[in-house]
Formats: structure tokens, C-alpha cells, sequence
């Protein structure tokens, strides 16, 4: 059986029914904090449930007991540990809820598959490690100059942690630098979908550093291939960056919002944020050598994927 943390976010959900339409048996978990909307969460649980193979604990992480009753319950062999406080800005207005699911959290991940000796631990790192780092694009060989937000530090202290438990007792874990994930189902607090939100109402949107950011958007089904594929891997220990490698200005992606929904946005242009990076550009040569992984989705094929689901999940 594999577990799936983090069942009822947006990456969770899209691997959990990957899993599920391959007729995997999958155990998710999520305690379903109001980060951001529960109903949204739900609506994925509930979308999961309808496959009899899915079962769910809204547990959390940090609660170790309630969480040893799933290694105890179910044998379980494979963990894709993708629950975590997500988000740059939010860490820096709440450190604790990153103290608490990312190294608290964390931590009863490692010792629970280190005692129920789990074959192979996949979990969720991020670009953000990569910080003040200048060259792209951005390689798992290169120096790390230096965090630039709790949420990277913690997701840097993940693959960190991850590294002595391999170390130590022989866990197999990958950790995954995933690139500014999107598409159907995704999170209310990311750029696309607060730009949707903002444009559909007639209301600004804000564009940080004057719209010369660039990130490279990576689709949720791209992802979703990445992350399963590292299932038919043994690493011992590896961290791989899993993005589109092709990267977009944000002007670019509000021009691509813009022509979908038939609307102009009204942009309030303002400086970069605390936290932020410029750009994020992803090599991904070593996810190509070891997990085949090949981005099939663009970015403007992807908007439209996202913008369908959008319009039909709130029926504008
Ligand atoms: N979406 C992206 O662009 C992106 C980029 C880089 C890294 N990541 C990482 O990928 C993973 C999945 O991200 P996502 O976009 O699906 O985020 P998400 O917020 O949609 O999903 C994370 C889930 O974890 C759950 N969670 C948080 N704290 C918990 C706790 N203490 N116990 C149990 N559950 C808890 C939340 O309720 C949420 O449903 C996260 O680790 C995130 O940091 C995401």
C-alpha cells in the first residue's frame, strides 16, 4: 500500500488519483487546515473517495500516535510525503505553522518509515532552495548561497534531514524540487489563480517586481508523471528538480489569462517582495537521465486546461 501525505492539497490529490486509475491501493492522509479553502479540499477528498481502493485519515502530521496508527493499520511499503505548510509570503507572517508540519512533521515521517521500514520515501522539496542563488538554470550540483525565506530553509532542512536518515539506516528517500506547479484543482493562493479570481471581478492584481519575474510553470500532469516514476526507483538518497524548463514572465502568463478570459487585467505594478526570487528556471537533465521525466505541457495549453476547470468547478 502506498501513502499519500497531503491527500486533500492540490499536488496530493492529482497523484493520489493517478495512483488510484492505475489501480494502486492508496491510503491518503491531510489534517485539512484552513490555509486556504477547505471546501476545496474536500471536494478533492470526496472525488478520491468515490475509488474503493482510497481510504482516508484527516490526520496530523505532528500528532505521531495518530499517525503510526496508519504504518500500524496498513502494511504500509512506499510513502509520497507531499503534506507541508506551503508558500513563500505566508512564512513570513507565520513561522511556527513551518516549524510544525515541515521539520516537526517531517521528522515523524522519517521515524515512522525508518520503524516500519518503508521501502522508499518520496516527498515534496522545493525551487525555493535554491534562494539566492543567481546562475540558471537552477542544478542539483550547484552551491546553495543561502536561504531567503523559513519556507525554503525548511525545505532545504528536509532534504537535509533526509540525507542522515538515508545515511543512517538505509531509507530510500528522493526528494523532489518541484518548480511553481499549476493546473486543474490548484492553490487559491498562487499567482494564476488569485490573477483568475481578480480579473473574473473587475478587481487589480497585484504584479510583484514590476512583472519582470519569471517562473517556470510546471503542469500538475507533468508532475504527477515525475513523481510516480521515482516509485519504480531505489535511490539510496537523491534530490531531482522536477520543472518545465521553460521559463515565463509573469506579464506573459497575465497575457495568456488575459486572451482566455476575453478580459484586460488592471495591474497594480509594485516591487519585489521579501522572500520572493526573481526568476526560477529548472535544469532537468537529471530527472531526464533517471526518471525519463519529459514536460509535455506549455504554458498556454496549460492556462486553458487550468481556466476549463476554473470556469466549470465555479461555475462562471
Ligand atoms: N504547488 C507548488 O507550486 C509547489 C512548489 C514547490 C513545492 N511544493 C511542495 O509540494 C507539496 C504539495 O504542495 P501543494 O501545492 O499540493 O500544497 P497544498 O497546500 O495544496 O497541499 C498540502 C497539504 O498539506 C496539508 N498539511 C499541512 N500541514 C499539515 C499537517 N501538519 N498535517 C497534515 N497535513 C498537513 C494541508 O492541509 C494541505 O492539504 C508541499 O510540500 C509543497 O511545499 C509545491
Amino acid at each position: 500500500m502506498i501513502l499519500v501525505t497531503g491527500a486533500a492539497g492540490f499536488i496530493g490529490y492529482h497523484v493520489a488519483r493517478k495512483l488510484l486509475e492505475e489501480g494502486r491501493e492508496v491510503t491518503g492522509s491531510d489534517i485539512v487546515n484552513d490555509y486556504y479553502s477547505t471546501r476545496l479540499k474536500w471536494d478533492r477528498v470526496a472525488e478520491l473517495k468515490a475509488h474503493k481502493a482510497f481510504v482516508f485519515h484527516q490526520v496530523d502530521l505532528c500528532d505521531y500516535p495518530a499517525m503510526e496508527e496508519i504504518f500500524k493499520q496498513g502494511s504500509v511499503r512506499e510513502v509520497i510525503h507531499l503534506a507541508a505548510q506551503a508558500g513563500v509570503r505566508y512564512s513570513l507572517t507565520n513561522p511556527q505553522a513551518y516549524q510544525r508540519s515541515n521539520l516537526e512533521g517531517f521528522l515523524n515521517i522519517l521515524e515512522l518509515c525508518r520503524r516500519y521500514k518503508v521501502d522508499n520515501l518520496i516527498y515534496a522539496s522545493s525551487s525555493s532552495v535554491y534562494g539566492k542563488n543567481r546562475k540558471l538554470p537552477f542544478g542539483e550540483n550547484d552551491v546553495l548561497e543561502g536561504q531567503i525565506s523559513l519556507y525554503g530553509a525548511t525545505k532545504r532542512a528536509n532534504e537535509l534531514m533526509a540525507h542522515s536518515y538515508s545515511h543512517l539506516y538505509g531509507l530510500n528517500t528522493t526528494g523532489l524540487r518541484f518548480f511553481t506547479v499549476y493546473g486543474p484543482w490548484g492553490r487559491p493562493d498562487m499567482a494564476m489563480f488569485l490573477f483568475t479570481e481578480a480579473i473574473l471581478k473587475g478587481e487589480k492584481i497585484s504584479v510583484y517586481n514590476y512583472g519582470q519575474m519569471k517562473r517556470d510553470f510546471t503542469y500538475i500532469d507533468d508532475i504527477v508523471e515525475g513523481v510516480t516514476a521515482c516509485l519504480e526507483h531505489r535511490f539510496g538518497y537523491e534530490v531531482i528538480n522536477l520543472g518545465n524548463n521553460k521559463p515565463v514572465e509573469l506579464l506573459y502568463l497575465i497575457d495568456c489569462l488575459e486572451k482566455n478570459l476575453g478580459r484586460e487585467a488592471e495591474k497594480l505594478m509594485l516591487p519585489l517582495q521579501p522572500g520572493d526570487c526573481e526568476s526560477t528556471y529548472a535544469d532537468i537533465k537529471k530527472a531526464r537521465r533517471l526518471l525519463g521525466f519529459e514536460p509535455r505541457t506549455g504554458i498556454e495549453k496549460g492556462v486553458k486546461k487550468f481556466l476549463d476547470w476554473y470556469k466549470d468547478y465555479y461555475r462562471v
